[in-house]
Formats: structure tokens, sequence, C-alpha cells
């Protein structure tokens, strides 16, 4: 065993590990599509198929969310990383961030935000319950979501997940940087 040294709360990218980066579809009550890129994104619950989203509140997909009660969560891949970037843009809601961030809108299976056609996977989403952290976090809320749809690239398809998670090639987050998933290390027989 190591010695642990104690670090200050704002050194937190050290403890954390990095978050999986989606996309975040929604539209507004006047059709207006939005894109944001979301790292606080939980599964809670595979059968039924449950997530939780954290938010900030002054996010136009907070807003959008509130508004419809739906949403796509869309898995980009490493290729895509400039075009998260731009989907993080700050640019008015009334415009079209598939057109800002150069993304090919995609109808949606069941929701009414579409898809994003360039990201590998899609889990449709609608709104079970949003909450307010806390008192002590005004600006945060959870929303929780039944993922009522799934779909994925053709040739990701593929049952063998240490194939499968090499293809997708999925992005992860910490503190302004950009991180790839490592790779295959074992499964839940080794002991
Ligand atoms: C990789 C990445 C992950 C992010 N994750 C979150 C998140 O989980 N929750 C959040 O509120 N903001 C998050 N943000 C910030 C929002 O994406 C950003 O403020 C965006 O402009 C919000 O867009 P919107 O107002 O169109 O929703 C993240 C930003 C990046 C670049």
């Amino acid at each position: 065993m190591k010695n642990k040294k104690r670090i200050q709360l704002s050194y937190y990218s050290l403890c954390f590990i990095p978050v999986p980066v989606y996309l975040i579809s929604t539209v507004d009550e006047n059709g207006i599509y939005n894109i944001a890129p979301y790292g606080m994104v939980m599964p809670v619950s595979y059968n039924p198929l449950i997530i939780s989203v954290g938010s900030d509140k002054n996010r136009d997909t907070y807003k959008n969310i509130l508004q419809t009660n739906e949403f796509v969560l869309n898995v980009p891949s490493l290729e895509l990383l400039r075009k998260v970037n731009r989907t993080a843009d700050p640019i008015p809601s009334e415009q079209d961030e598939f057109v800002h961030a150069d993304l090919t809108p995609i109808k949606s299976e069941i929701v009414q935000p579409p898809r994003i056609g360039e990201c590998r996977a899609h889990l449709e989403c609608e709104t079970i319950w949003v909450k307010e952290v806390s008192e002590i976090c005004e600006n945060r809320v959870i929303i929780t979501a039944k993922v009522v749809d799934l779909s994925l690239d053709e040739d990701i398809f593929i049952k063998d997940l240490c194939k499968q998670k090499g293809l997708m090639k999925s992005l992860y987050y910490e503190k302004h940087s950009y991180f790839s998933l490592g790779g295959y290390m074992g499964n839940r027989r080794m002991r």
C-alpha cells in the first residue's frame, strides 16, 4: 500500500474517472434543433433502461427538455472531436446547432428530437422527472429518463464487446481534456 496524500477539493480532476461524452439532441417549442455535449450521464437501471443526466439550468438543452420531455443521447466517436467542441459553442438558441456544427439530423424512431447521423449509437429518451440538486447547488438539476428506443450503425452491431467498443471509439472527458477508452482488460469471472 502506498502513502496517501490529502489534496484540495479544487484538484478533483485528479481523483475522478473521466466521464463518457454524449451529444444530446433536443428540439424547442418552435422546432429549432439544439445539440450539446454532456458528460454527466449515468445509467441507473438496465431493466428497465433508465438514465440520469446532470445539467446546469441555463443550458438550452435543459430548457428544451422541460418543454418537450424528450431528448436523444448520441454517441460520438473520436473522429468527431472537433465537431463535439463546436456543439459546446455558446450560440443563440434561435440558431440550429446541426448547421453550426455541420452535423446531419436524421428522424428518430419514437421521439421528436432528431438523431445525429454522424454519431455511432443513439438512445431515444423520455423524461420521468427533473429535480434540483439542492439549495447549495441551485443551478444544477438531475434529469431522469426512460430509454424508449436504441439504434446504432450496422457495422458496430457486434456482440463481442471487446471488438465493439474498439470500433465505437467513444470519447471521455475530464477538465477540458479528452481521452479514449484504453481497451479490454478482463471480465467479471476473474479472481
Ligand atoms: C465534453 C463536454 C461535456 C459537458 N458535459 C456537461 C454536462 O454533463 N452538463 C452540463 O450542464 N454541461 C456540460 N457541458 C457544457 C455544455 O455542453 C455547454 O455549456 C453547451 O454550450 C450547452 O449548450 P446548450 O445551451 O445548447 O444546451 C459539457 C461540455 C463539454 C465540452
